[in-house]
């Protein structure tokens, strides 16, 4: 759950505090840090309306990344890629780490073998590593995963490369993105190029015949992109994940690209 839903909620929290003048909101930051993006922080929150919950939220410079508060959509990323796919022992390969809901969702698949995920940023893998956020104790004693610190969109568009350790030449079973805000927003302008059939292409080399390539995105489907994916994919279908929205006491969403690559 990125940007402009997380903003918004957080703007209907300051009237939901009034409905509860004696408990205060806390907010605390647990780390935060430089780098190749901006500063990335890990802050945690309660808020009245969610008792004695705690919200793990992380920032890059000031936009919101991600949030534990709405993570259906995150989760669903890999539940519906992964049903998507035939067969046992798969290797997954999941973009962007974030509080790591989409891989801890993989993983209750015991048909994964092996889950690669990728970060650009070592200090979203270290919160992990010291189990500073909740999933990273699930992650960590989970033998098939694996952490790897790289650009998603570089490993992603150099097949030579790869993106396990075995690297060159190896292929994967699946692979879930989540780390733009959708096809055409952005976290970095660089990341623009990959939204074209060439890499696209180069990406698809990395899976299976029939591998599966799926994407989360903020916003409803949009066309022109499920266009771009039939350029380079077999088969390609949205879905809207729907989640309720406490602050707003409204239906959100955001969508899930699923692709299947073709037998060759
Ligand atoms: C929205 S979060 C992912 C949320 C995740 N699906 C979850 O369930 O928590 C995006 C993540 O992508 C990472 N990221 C940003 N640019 C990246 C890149 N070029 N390659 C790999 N990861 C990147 C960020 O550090 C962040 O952890």
């Amino acid at each position: 759950m990125h940007t402009l839903l997380y903003d918004v909620a957080l703007a209907q929290t300051s009237s939901t505090h009034q409905a509860f003048p004696t408990m205060p909101p806390m907010l605390e930051e647990i780390d935060s840090q430089p780098s190749a993006l901006g500063l990335i922080s890990l802050r945690r929150r309660r808020l009245p309306a969610f008792g004695d919950r705690d919200i793990y939220e992380v920032k890059l410079g000031e936009e919101f990344l991600m949030s534990s508060l709405f993570v259906e959509a995150e989760e669903a990323l890999a539940t519906l890629g992964l049903a998507a796919l035939q067969g046992d022992k798969l290797s997954v390969v999941v973009g962007g780490l974030g509080l790591g809901y989409t891989a801890v969702a993989a993983l209750k698949d015991q048909r994964i073998e092996e889950l690669f995920v990728v970060d650009a940023l070592d200090t979203v893998i270290n919160w992990h590593k010291n189990e500073q956020v909740p999933l990273g104790k699930i992650l960590n004693a989970d033998a098939r995963n694996h952490y790897v610190h790289g650009s998603f969109f570089e490993l992603a568009t150099n097949p030579g490369v790869g993106f396990t350790p075995e690297g060159k030449n190896k292929t994967v079973d699946a692979i879930l993105l989540d780390i733009d805000h959708s096809p055409t927003e952005f976290l970095n302008s660089g990341n623009a190029s990959f939204y074209s059939t060439k890499n696209l292409s180069l990406m698809a080399e990395q899976l299976k015949p029939k591998g599966v390539f799926a994407m989360w995105s903020q916003n409803l489907p949009e066309k022109s992109f499920e266009e771009l994916l039939k350029t380079v994919f077999e088969h390609v279908e949205s879905h809207v994940i729907y989640f309720y929205n406490p602050f707003q006491n409204c239906e959100s969403s955001n969508s899930v690209y699923v692709c299947v690559k073709g037998d060759a």
